[in-house]
Order: C-alpha cells, then sequence, then structure tokens
C-alpha cells in the first residue's frame, strides 16, 4: 500500500471529514455506540466476569529467553493480565511493509501458559523513524505552527491522510495475526490520546466541518458575533485554526472538531481489528490526564468503545480519596458502566515535581478504591522499566537486575484478595441514585473567561460531591445529555451551556418529581457560547422562577446563611410567587447585602434549586443533607472520618467495601452481620489500620 498514492488519499479524506461529521452538531452527537462491523452482543463482556489484575509488558525491549521467568513473576503475584505492545511499531514493521509480529503471537502463547490473558495495544502513538523520515507529514505540527521531530511520542498527526492508512494497515495486520489467538481478551487504540495537529489537512478538515456545519459564512458570522472587532469572514479560508486565544465562538466549535478528529482516528482503527478479530475481544483505550483532562470530549471518544479505562496516577503526594474518587466515577460515566484502570503507579512515577513513594499500603489502597468505584480490571505501570529511554526512573515491580522490588509484595497481597474477591465483586457495579453533571462545552465555555483565577470548575463539583459521597456508598457523575430517570437527586455545579435538548431533558426530570440542583453559571450560555438572551439560568429561569441579577468575582469572602461564600456570589431574585429563598447573602460588599443567593421552588413532585455562590463545607453539607431527605434519599451507614464507604451491587449481591485512608486506626460498626471476605468470617464491626481495607458480603445474617 502506497500512501502517497492520490485516489486514496481522496478517499481518506473523505472518511476524515465524513467522521468528524458526527459531531457537527451538539444535539446530532449520537447518543448510541456505534456498532463497528463483526461487533455484537458478546463484545466487551467477558472483562467483567472477574477482576483483573496484571501490568504493562514490553517484550520487544527484552531478549526472549527471559520472558518465561517475567510471566512467571506475574503468575507468582496473582497477575492473571497483561498489556503489551503499544509502543513497539518499529519491531513490528522493521521497515516499510515487512512485518514481523511473530513474536508477539510468541508473546502471546507464552503468556497462555501462565494462564496469564493479554491485551493489545495499538503501536500508533509512536511511529518508526523509517516513517517520519519517509513521509514527514505525519509529524504532527503544534498550534504554534512548528512541526515535531521524532525522538519523543505523541509526535503523529490525527488528521494527517497518510498516517490513517499506515495505522490502518498495521492494525489489519495485527487484527489478522491477533484477533483469533483465544489467549487474547481485548485491544487498547493507541494510548492516552493528547495533541491535536494543526496541519494543512487538518486545516482543510476544520474548514470543511464548518461549511457542514453552517451551510454559510452569514450563519457562522452571526453564530460567532464576528461584528465584535471586526472579525467578519467573508471567505472560508480566512477562519483561524490555531490554539491562539480567539473567538470563544470559534474555540468552542475547535474542540468539537478536535474530538471529531479523534474519534475518526480512532474509528479508523476499530474497524481494522473488528474486521479481523472475534467480537468477543474487546475494545477500549486508555485516557490519561487524571480523569478531568478535557482537550476534547471523553463520551464521543468512549461510544464506540466497549468499555472505558483511564491511567490513574497520584503523581505527588498521597492519594486524594474525594478527587480520586470522583475522578473514577467519571471515568465510570463515560458509559454508564464499570471500566478498567489500565495503569496505575506502582508506589511512585518519574515525571511529577516530586515523585514520592506512596506510603506502605497505599498502593493497595489505591487498588481497592478503584475496585470500590467500579474498577474491573487494574493494571501496574509497569512491570520492568527499560535499560534505558525517557522512563528509567519510574516505579515498576521488578528492578533492572529482573527481581521483585519492595512493593512486589504488596501487589502479591493485591493479588492474592483480589482472586478471593473476585467470585463475589464479578458481576456488581456502584448503584447511586444521585447523580452529578458533566459536560465538556461547559468546561470549555468557563476555561475561556473564568473571570476569577481561583475558579476551579473541578473544585467546584467536588464541594458537592464530598457531602453526597459522605451519605452514600456511591455517586454517579455522568453527562449532563444523557437519560436521568433513574436519579432522585441531579447536581448540575458548572452547566454553563443549556441546549434546548438538555433544558427539556431536565424540566422533564423536576416534573417527573426529580430534585435538580443547578450552581453558578448555569445556563448562561447556548451551545455556540453566545450569552443566553433570558438572564440565569437563561432556558430554565421559568421552572425556577426566578434568575441571577448579577454575578459577582469576589476579592474578598462574604457572609452567606450561616456560612461564607467565596471566589464567586450571584444576586438572584424569585419571579413566581412560590419559588422560595434558601440562602441569603448577610452584610456583605454592598451590591449583595440581604440579596438572595439560593432559590428553591416545588414543582409537582418535584422541585428545583439554584445555588448561586461558592458556599463553605458546612453549609453545603446541610444543604446538601437537606436536598438528600426532601429527595427521599436514604443515607447509607455511618463512617468514622478518613473512611471511605464504597458499595458494589449486582447478581443479588451487596458488597460494601471499606478503606481507612488516615493515619490511624479507626473501628466502624456495621448495621448487620456481614461476611468478611478478605479475611473470612462474619463480623458486626471491624477495625482498620492506616491504608486498612475490608471487603464485605452484606445479607449473611439473614
Ligand atoms: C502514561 C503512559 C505510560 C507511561 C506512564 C508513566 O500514563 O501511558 O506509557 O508513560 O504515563 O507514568
Amino acid at each position: 500500500m502506497n500512501p502517497r498514492n492520490s485516489r486514496q488519499f481522496g478517499r481518506w479524506k473523505a472518511a476524515l471529514i465524513g467522521s468528524a461529521l458526527l459531531l457537527a452538531l451538539p444535539s446530532a452527537m449520537p447518543a448510541a455506540a456505534t456498532t463497528a462491523p463483526g461487533a455484537s452482543a458478546a463484545s466487551g463482556q467477558e472483562q467483567f466476569r472477574k477482576l483483573y489484575l496484571g501490568s504493562a509488558w514490553y517484550p520487544e525491549q527484552w531478549p526472549e529467553e527471559r520472558w518465561a521467568e517475567d510471566l512467571r513473576l506475574m503468575q507468582a503475584h496473582g497477575a492473571n493480565v497483561v498489556r503489551i505492545g503499544e509502543f513497539a511499531w518499529s519491531a513490528m514493521e522493521p521497515t516499510e511493509g515487512a512485518y514481523d509480529l511473530g513474536w508477539l503471537v510468541r508473546a502471546v502463547r507464552l503468556a497462555a501458559k501462565y494462564d496469564i490473558k493479554v491485551v493489545i495495544g495499538t503501536p500508533t502513538d509512536t511511529p518508526p523513524a523509517w516513517m517520519t523520515q519517509k513521509y514527514p507529514e505525519v509529524l504532527r505540527i503544534d498550534g504554534d505552527g512548528k512541526r515535531l521531530g521524532h525522538g519523543g511520542r505523541r509526535q503523529f498527526s490525527i488528521s494527517d491522510p497518510h498516517y490513517r492508512p499506515l495505522s490502518r494497515e498495521i492494525v489489519s495486520r495485527m487484527a489478522q495475526a491477533l484477533g483469533h489467538e483465544p489467549n487474547v481478551i481485548g485491544w487498547q487504540i493507541g494510548n492516552e490520546y493528547t495533541d491535536e495537529s494543526y496541519d494543512p489537512a487538518a486545516k482543510a478538515g476544520w474548514i470543511d466541518w464548518l461549511k457542514d456545519r453552517y451551510g454559510t459564512l452569514d450563519k457562522l458570522n452571526d453564530a460567532w458575533t464576528t461584528q465584535y472587532w471586526s472579525q467578519t469572514y467573508s471567505d472560508w479560508n480566512q477562519v483561524p485554526f490555531n490554539t491562539e486565544k480567539g473567538n470563544p465562538g470559534l474555540m468552542l466549535e475547535q474542540k468539537r472538531y478536535i474530538t471529531g478528529q479523534w474519534v475518526a482516528f480512532q474509528k479508523n482503527q476499530i474497524d481494522a481489528i473488528r474486521a479481523h478479530a472475534l467480537p468477543a475481544q474487546f475494545i477500549t483505550t486508555n485516557l490519561g490526564g487524571l480523569g478531568w483532562a478535557n482537550r476534547f470530549d471523553r463520551y464521543a471518544i468512549n461510544r464506540d468503545l466497549d468499555f472505558a479505562s483511564w491511567d490513574n496516577y497520584v503523581g505527588t503526594g498521597h492519594l486524594q480519596p474525594y478527587r480520586n474518587g470522583a475522578s473514577h466515577d467519571l471515568v465510570r460515566g463515560w458509559k454508564r458502566k464499570n471500566f478498567w484502570v489500565m495503569e496505575i503507579q506502582p508506589g511512585f512515577v518519574n515525571w511529577a515535581p516530586v515523585s514520592n513513594m506512596l506510603y506502605p499500603g497505599e498502593t493497595r489502597a489505591m487498588a481497592w478504591q478503584a475496585i470500590g468505584h467500579g474498577a474491573d480490571g487494574i493494571l501496574y505501570w509497569q512491570w520492568r522499566n527499560a535499560l534505558n529511554g525517557q522512563e528509567t526512573m519510574h516505579g515498576s515491580i521488578l528492578g533492572p537486575d529482573g527481581k521483585p522490588l519492595p512493593v512486589y509484595d504488596e501487589v502479591v497481597r493485591i493479588g492474592r484478595e483480589m482472586a478471593r474477591a473476585t467470585p463475589v465483586l464479578a458481576g456488581t457495579a456502584p448503584v447511586s441514585p444521585v447523580a452529578i453533571l458533566q459536560d465538556y462545552p461547559s468546561r470549555w465555555t468557563i476555561d475561556f473567561q473564568p473571570h476569577h483565577k481561583d475558579y476551579d470548575q473541578i473544585g467546584v463539583l467536588l464541594d458537592y460531591y464530598a457531602p453526597l459521597k459522605d451519605a452514600l456508598g456511591s455517586v454517579d457523575i455522568v453527562e449532563a445529555d444523557g437519560p436521568l430517570d433513574r436519579y432522585k437527586l441531579v447536581v448540575a455545579p458548572n452547566l454553563a451551556i443549556l441546549t434546548p435538548d438538555m433544558t427539556a431533558r431536565l424540566s422533564a426530570f423536576v416534573k417527573a418529581g426529580g430534585h435538580l440542583i443547578l450552581g453558578p453559571r448555569s445556563g448562561q450560555r447556548d451551545a455556540y457560547d453566545r450569552l443566553q438572551p433570558r438572564r440565569q439560568p437563561g432556558p430554565l429561569a421559568d421552572l425556577l422562577g426566578g434568575q441571577v441579577e448579577q454575578f459577582y468575582a469576589l476579592d474578598e469572602p462574604v457572609a452567606v446563611g450561616t456560612g461564607t461564600a467565596r471566589i464567586w456570589a450571584e444576586d438572584l431574585t424569585a419571579k413566581a410567587p412560590d419559588t422560595q429563598v434558601l440562602l441569603r447573602y448577610g452584610k456583605a460588599n454592598g451590591w449583595l447585602d440581604g440579596h438572595a443567593a439560593a432559590l428553591t421552588r416545588q414543582v409537582g413532585k418535584g422541585r428545583i434549586t439554584y445555588v448561586g455562590a461558592l458556599i463553605d463545607p458546612d453549609l453545603m453539607k446541610t444543604l446538601i443533607d437537606d436536598a438528600l431527605k426532601g429527595a427521599g434519599v436514604a443515607r447509607d451507614f455511618a463512617v468514622p472520618a478518613d473512611v471511605e464507604l464504597m458499595t458494589r451491587q449486582g447478581d443479588g449481591r451487596s458488597i460494601v467495601i471499606l478503606i481507612n485512608h488516615g493515619k490511624e486506626a479507626r473501628s466502624v460498626t456495621l448495621p448487620e452481620t456481614m461476611t468478611d471476605i478478605l479475611e473470612g468470617g462474619t463480623k458486626q464491626a471491624v477495625t482498620l489500620g492506616a491504608e486498612g481495607v475490608a471487603v464485605l458480603q452484606r445479607g449473611t445474617d439473614k
């Protein structure tokens, strides 16, 4: 195959743009997963029938005689899965068109002898040197217009029409070689999608995407209000495409277009795999960035995958239970089902400002926290560090001598415990009556114009999450554009953009008896990032029976209710007679004195509440506790400070996982006798030391 063949380029260009069009309109984003050819219902199920533990292994970096010893040591710590291949393009295709996949097949078959299943990574994160030399166009161009060189990774262009067929060809070859290997359970596409490209093909695709979305430049000029600063475009090619801070309307659309580029880049490989592989082999990808990264829309990426995966790293310091737990919940929400942690740190990383070791027991606590939030697979990065390369200082399980490092014993314990817990945990998942809504376009627009340097959207979400999590074993974090009927209480902390579809869904939720809580900045903008012509919450103002008169970035705290607001405060007015003031500012900045900070209104059996300020944790706890009570959400049993309660249900079983994230021992009184899965026996109370974990099954006294 010659990627320079111009007829093929034409076909690829059409495919590129065609896939991008799936994302053309926010309302046109498909809600259901696209079923790839050859996929069946069986695909992507096996990984939920047991818990998987393993690591990333790079057999191409070691003599083949060594592989058996690696696999033996993996099996000895309880590993039952390994991920291989994701950076090994130069070993799979050492020169153009000369493939060597035999070593991969041999590694897969050898792993089978040790009862270790294999996830195959496609190597498109690291194009080989012969390729970047011969086809320099595959190297991406950054937002400043500079083309990247060889020697690192992520230097490829997701949009370049040469790179798509080259990627498709290697992945097809891999799928032909491995798609029917019984020991291969699934595939990971690429690795930690990150950087888009600003090359000529990407720019041409952008212009075509805009033409398709808007039809005429008049419509585009109108949506972006280009009369402002004389931006009016009279030719499509005048529209910029770069990373400069430009018109927010343009920047929002650019995010959607780039999301579409990633979706198409990924779909190209999914189709190659599905054309040859057994339907039972799952397809996922590992999204990085501590879960909250938002360069592109993660919901869109996950629609074509069987399940979501992410890479859970702490970096400097120690596990932050709420932030990390919420990241797991966010990832579970990408597909609304259990997920895998495709990479987790074995003690420490190499890229943080201080790449410190976790405390003894904390590596184990991290694994159990992931499982408690819905992970069914956990893989360490990495098994053994290469003897050279950019990551020789990273935490690993084996040392340069090929023998276990101190963390190995903790990994052995995790393996033993996961094997013990598999029979009760397989088929269970976190289930919650409460959801927090998350929306990438809203995140982007607040990022574009934050208005206060300390306005941290994830922090705002966590302000709501923490008291909800304290009350419940499980909290969902889901897409603002999805179904809400299973929830009693829904919180939208940062929903700055409200589309007509979202407005209809949220209104229907309230009218059907749910309680909706909106946070500050809600409903300020439309899908094009335009200010709504109605005051906040824009299209939901009528349902609320009230509106925001003015928002204020705070340079000093203001009194609100029995507490304090910081960073942000909005002045609210009730407009309907039955809309009540829930919170009032005290003596504040003059503008806010005595005015409403939060409104609430009963609508049939439902309720809508608007909270216009960023309030302190005590006040938030009162607000959330009242909301849970009002919405009829039963609290789970109480646990002491530092102890996290997580729950999973399914297959008629109800599982409780407890972790003591603190340094002092804690005793937890259980509300009923439970079976202790890790230690055996039944318990009415458990004592957890620092980083202690208990896995318990309810219902054993019945
Ligand atoms: C990322 C990558 C891995 C490795 C780790 C190191 O998650 O996917 O290849 O570089 O970081 O922490």
